[in-house]
């Protein structure tokens, strides 16, 4: 497969990843309900990666169209982005039949999300929690400690930040999500201009 070539390309490219995805017999040994590939724009600049799917995003095969999906959504649009210029999925394409996904599950379906990170070629990459961080960055990250850090790792810049979930969970959460996506975005403003 050739990675990074034109728009309709990547589109077409990604497609055959989502097909992959559908037929995939280990990631359904582990998960449940509907495929969820991912959504948004095959030319990304910055690409959103949480955990696995969950009830909602099961039914609808759409990724964070739950509650947590709606403040990501909420918090990308006051960064001044739109939901359809950046790209949203997770490492786990399927909703985990034991709530969280196990180590084997997210080191197996990375291996789809790699594939999609190859063809849109994006400029940073989001990890929205620990579980995003052990797929990407292959440690176990404490967010607490580590959110609002970047980290270059094979030709890629990945920021670090809390998961959505735990956000609405915890108010220290929410705050901090909301001034790192602040802060990325004045980075990257910075880097472009
Ligand atoms: N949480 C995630 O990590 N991913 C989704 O797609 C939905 C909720």
């Amino acid at each position: 497969m050739s990675y990074n070539t034109g728009r309709m390309d990547k589109e077409k490219e990604l497609f055959q990843v989502a097909e992959e995805i559908l037929k995939c017999r280990l990631c359904r040994q582990w998960g449940t309900g509907m495929p969820v590939p991912g959504e948004g724009s095959a030319d990304a600049r910055l690409v959103f990666i949480g955990e696995a799917p969950g009830k909602e995003e099961a039914k609808t095969g759409r990724p964070f169209v739950g509650r947590s999906g709606r403040l990501l959504r909420l918090m990308i649009s006051e960064i001044g982005l739109r939901a359809e210029e950046v790209y949203i999925t997770s490492p786990v394409k399927y909703l985990p039949l034991r709530g969280t996904p196990s180590r084997e599950n997210v080191l197996h379906s990375r291996e789809h999300l790699m594939k999609q990170l190859s063809i849109i070629g994006p400029q940073t990459v989001v990890l929205l929690g620990s579980v995003a961080c052990l797929a990407l960055l292959d440690r176990k990250v404490e967010i607490t400690k580590e959110h609002g850090s970047s980290v270059r790792k094979d030709g890629r810049t990945y920021f670090i930040t809390y998961h959505p979930a735990y956000a609405l969970r915890f108010p220290k959460g929410k705050e901090g999500l909301r001034e790192d996506l602040g802060k990325l975005v004045q980075k990257i403003m910075k880097t472009s201009t």
